[in-house]
């Protein structure tokens, strides 16, 4: 199983802030002295500690009850469609995190019913047979406009040379929260756990193909894919629709429009009919509910590359630097507070993932040994991520920590204090997973 290797993101990213600070941006919706001082904003937003980035719902809330609904059916969360049950699911605002208990006696992918949902807004419910994928820009050849762009419609995308491809994807902010648990204090943004992941099989066309026959020139630098939820709205600023560009390498290398996700159309609130997904990106990248494309001769900007999804605060340069490749990660399927049975050797199961390479080692330590070595699944040798089990024999009733540290290839490994941004991204510190021995 290929691991799609993320080498040129951090490059590109570092790349488009040099040209974005020297004012050769060209961000549609929002203008640079607007987007500076929100940077500010936000930094200093981030700086007032328990203080937490706003989130403006702009549609309507849908059941948004926590636990069942009046019928005794699931409940979903405000802006999601798909049942959010508590034994599958945190909820945090528009957002639903994976329980990774959620994840024991599952297979390699994460099944749809509990794969996360990170909605800055609100699920849109897209008619497929109205929906239209618009190419425009000057990287066409005739320059199409926004108004009058190259289309593809669902049945026209479907009747393409499709692909299969097993991806992960995960919000740069999985991790988050312990940042403010395990460090220094609180980060503003959404309170992931480790549950802002998920690892699917998504079908569809490759975005290559379909550049192509819309008429892709030499001149193409980025791409920007666009959705169609509503427009992100934060500390009083609309950012318009998420949309933040892909290099044109990238975008003719793995990057997938996808219309199925393990084996059935894409359901609402991942991204039907069509949505973007980018191998080994950040999240963001992987646009759901996606319409307009742009194909530009010049580099592109918007706020999800300029001013979110950069690194700030003390040790980053000014502006922010780039993310790069996702961190290490590792994660026990167990609950949070489990109960351990004391004198009886159990079988830890989790899971590591990196942006930056295939696992090659995992270790664990149960508090009561040093660390150990974990026993890797063979099968899942170079793929997105890493299932792992180790033996544990808990002798003494009481509190234990649980803690799981992962290396990639690239030698990338996690250390016991993940390094601070004020956005509270990229979180690789080691977990300590509290358990009660009993
Ligand atoms: N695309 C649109 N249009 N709107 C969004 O809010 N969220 C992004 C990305 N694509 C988002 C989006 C983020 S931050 C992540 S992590 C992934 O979608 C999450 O995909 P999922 O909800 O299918 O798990």
């Amino acid at each position: 199983m290929p691991h799609p290797l993320s080498y040129d993101e951090a490059d590109h990213d570092a790349r488009r802030a040099r040209q974005w600070l020297a004012g050769r941006a060209r961000g549609a919706g929002v203008p640079r002295p607007r987007l500076l001082e929100l940077g500010t904003a936000m930094t200093a937003l981030a700086a007032a500690a328990g203080e937490r980035e706003p989130v403006a719902v702009t549609a309507d809330p849908v059941g948004a009850d926590p636990g069942r609904d009046a019928t005794g059916r699931d409940a979903t969360g405000p802006g999601m469609v798909k049942p959010l049950p508590d034994r599958l699911f945190t909820r945090h605002d528009t957002n639903a995190e994976m329980r990774w208990e959620a994840m024991a006696g599952q297979g390699y992918v994460v099944p749809t019913d509990r794969f996360f949902v990170r909605n800055h807004t609100a699920t849109p419910l897209i008619d497929p047979d109205t929906w239209r994928l618009s190419l425009f820009g000057d990287g066409l050849r005739g320059t199409p406009t926004r108004d009058r762009p190259v289309e593809f419609g669902y049945d026209d995308l479907r009747r393409l040379p499709a692909e299969r491809v097993t991806a992960l994807v995960e919000c740069a902010g999985n991790g988050r929260r312990f940042f403010a648990g395990q460090q220094d204090g609180p980060s503003p943004g959404v309170a992931w756990g480790l549950g802002g992941v998920g690892v699917a099989h998504w079908r569809g066309v490759r975005l290559s193909t379909v550049l192509r026959r819309a008429g892709l020139t030499g001149a193409a630098v980025d791409v920007m894919p666009e959705g169609l939820d509503p427009e992100y709205v934060t500390g009083g600023v609309n950012l318009g629709r998420v949309r933040r560009p892909l290099p044109i390498g990238k975008a003719l290398d793995d990057v997938l429009l996808a219309y199925e996700m393990n084996g059935e159309p894409l359901t609402p609130d991942h991204g039907f009919p069509v949505r973007v997904v980018v191998p080994g990106w950040i999240g963001i990248s992987s646009v759901k509910w996606v319409g307009p494309v742009e194909v530009s001769a010049t580099p592109l900007f918007s706020p999800w590359n300029t001013q979110l999804y950069r690194m700030f605060g003390p040790g980053h340069p000014d502006g922010g630097g780039e993310l790069g490749p996702q961190s290490v990660k590792s994660a026990f399927e167990l609950p949070w507070d489990a109960r351990v049975p004391a004198g009886a050797e159990v079988l830890l199961r989790g899971r590591s993932w990196s942006g930056g390479g295939p696992i090659r080692s995992v270790q664990v330590h149960t508090g009561d040994d040093g660390w150990r070595p974990a026993d890797l699944v063979a099968e899942d040798a170079g793929g997105p991520w890493q299932r792992w089990t180790v033996r544990w024999l808990p002798a003494k009733p009481g509190p234990a920590t649980l803690r799981a540290r992962a290396t990639d290839a690239t030698g990338a490994g996690q250390p016991e204090r993940a390094r601070h941004n004020d956005l509270g991204y990229l979180f690789d510190g080691v977990v300590r997973h509290p358990v009660t021995v009993c």
